[in-house]
């Protein structure tokens, strides 16, 4: 090798050990000290060892408002490029909080957009690792014209590619859109998500609040939906977005991947025959119920925090992934409320944009009654889970395991929301509501006449009770397709699943559709 070209390397070694440092060592042990990895201990956590293929580590802003010539730092405050994730591809990006606390540049957009040009041409998933102060604020109109090229790429590949944002430090102003676009946020540590920030609010509105409970985990995991999943450490929320993609497809021309079942598709859990409690207003808990019928330890349950009368997650059934979706009596009795709708709707249209089978319990005396719900809009959020159980093409199943009460019978994937087979339990309740109002309803002046009106009422309600409280009419009319032994649930959802793996169906052919919103 000559001289010159060792000089040409020279020079090159030295821009790439610049780049390594971000915004310098200064800024490094600054973030250390809040408790926080650098952007790049975090790729080297999250991907395969020796996977990570960086581009444009060398692209610098342009800038020189406000002193920002004397900040330019290679890479701009952003690390993107492509790794492996169990040995899966992976397109990803990590925000540098140590260059100008990661604020989102112009040449930051360049980057991202490229990368996510590249994930949806190539159908591979894409993952943001977020810390940043919102839009550069010395870049004026540029730094707000780039969220809007990020945000384009965001709904474009929605739906084609699985797009996880991970939130590791504040995520501020517009920053806090692009995860808002993508399908999962998951919030690790103390990170927050606001649109204004306290010092804003409590000038504009008077409101003290902090960071924090703006817009702290608890608050977006519990409170606004916002966050889908948390973890109490960076490296857990790492490990998180590891384990979410074991579940997800490359994109949505594939299947996700299939593990190795060690749990046989045959198993029958005895206890699963005697977990409905005797008294039918006792709750249990429907997280019993999925977790000894699907593959062990396979649970992943997403927003567990909030709407927890609705259930929503992960599971796998003969090493295949799943979408489970379930009232929970042992919150709210299950039933449907504004928040609830949101979170199966938006959950089952995940699932059939990613081709991921979806099995539904029904344990529901129906949606909410109330003037705070009416107000607050329950019918156009109720009917997002009607839209979303019709439109979905993939199999999907559902088992009846105790009440299936009106609204919540039909919600709730009923046979002819294009579902493919209805169980039901020897416990199910299929009727258009409960027994004591329909009777009032029904037989208010035979109860009034009657010479002992609370004995004729519970008369008529012991015989609306034997009418319906049981599945036998439901499948007498064929819309329940068999009852079923509770133990019997695993292998007789292993056998359909497989029967239904080759289904096709088709919607009739439109730009898209008018979801309630
Ligand atoms: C430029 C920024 C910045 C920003 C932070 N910095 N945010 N520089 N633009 N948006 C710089 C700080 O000046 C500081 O530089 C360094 O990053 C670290 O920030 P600190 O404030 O020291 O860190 P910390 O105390 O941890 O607080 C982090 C923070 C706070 C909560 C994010 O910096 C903050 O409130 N930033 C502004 C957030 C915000 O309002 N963004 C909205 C922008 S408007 P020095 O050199 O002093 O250490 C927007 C609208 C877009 O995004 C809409 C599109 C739809």
């Amino acid at each position: 090798m000559d001289g010159k070209t060792n000089d040409h390397l020279q020079t090159l070694r030295e821009m790439r050990s610049r780049a390594v440092l971000g915004g310098g060592l200064k800024r490094i042990e600054q973030q250390h000290s809040r408790g926080k990895l650098t952007a790049r201990e975090r790729l080297s956590l999250l991907l395969d060892d020796g996977s990570f293929q960086e581009f444009g580590a060398l692209a610098t802003h342009n800038v020189s408002a406000f002193g920002l010539d004397k900040q330019r730092f290679p890479g701009d405050g952003i690390v993107t490029g492509f790794g492996k994730v169990s040995g899966r591809r992976v397109a990803v990006f990590a925000q540098d909080f140590t260059v100008l606390g990661g604020s989102f540049s112009e040449v930051q957009a360049q980057k991202i957009s490229r990368l996510q040009d590249l994930a949806l041409e190539s159908g591979i998933p894409l993952i943001g690792l977020n810390d940043s102060g919102g839009a550069r604020i010395q870049e004026g109109v540029r730094s707000l014209a780039a969220y809007g090229e990020v945000f384009v790429r965001n709904v474009m590949a929605s739906g084609v590619i699985p797009q996880i944002s991970l939130i590791l430090g504040p995520c501020a102003g517009g920053a806090v859109y692009s995860p808002a676009l993508t399908d999962f946020i998951i919030m690790a540590g103390d990170s927050t998500m606001f649109l204004t920030g306290p010092d804003v609010i409590s000038a504009v509105t008077g409101e003290e609040v902090t960071a924090q409970t703006l817009g702290g985990v608890e608050v977006h995991t519990a409170r606004s939906g916002v966050a889908h999943l948390s973890a109490p450490t960076e490296v857990a929320g790492l490990s998180l977005v590891k384990l979410l993609l074991s579940y997800l497809p490359q994109n949505n021309n594939e299947d996700p991947p299939q593990i190795r079942p060690d749990d046989p598709a045959t198993r029958m859990d005895e206890a699963l025959n005697s977990l409905i409690p005797n008294d039918e207003n006792e709750p249990y808990d429907i997280r019993d119920v999925i977790t000894a019928v699907f593959d062990r330890d396979s649970f992943l349950e997403i927003q567990p925090a909030y709407a927890a009368n609705a259930v929503v997650g992960f599971v796998r059934l003969d090493g295949y992934s799943v979408g489970v979706v379930a009232n929970q009596p042992a919150f709210m009795s299950g039933a449907l409320n504004i928040d609830a709708s949101d979170k199966i709707s938006r959950f089952i249209r995940l699932c059939d944009a990613f081709n991921i089978p979806i099995i539904t319990f029904v344990d529901c005396p129906g949606f909410l009654p109330g003037a705070k719900e009416e107000y607050g809009g329950v019918i156009r959020h109720g009917a997002k889970i009607i839209y979303a159980y019709c439109e979905a093409t993939v199999p999907k199943i559902s088992i009846v395991t105790r009440k299936a009460m009106g609204g919540a019978y039909v919600a709730m994937g009923a046979k002819q929301m294009r579902t493919d087979l209805a169980f039901a339990w020897p416990t199910a309740q299929i009727a258009v509501m409960g027994a004591e109002p329909a009777v009032r309803v029904l037989y208010r002046e035979e109860v009034k006449k009657a010479s002992d009106p609370a004995m004729r009422a519970a008369e008529l309600v012991a015989e609306y009770r034997e009418q319906f409280f049981n599945p036998y009419q439901a499948a007498d009319v064929g819309q329940i397709d068999e009852v079923i032994e509770p133990r019997e649930s695993r292998p007789r959802l292993a056998r359909a699943l497989e029967v239904l793996r080759t289904k096709v169906q088709q919607t009739p052919p439109k730009k898209h559709g008018v979801s309630p919103a």
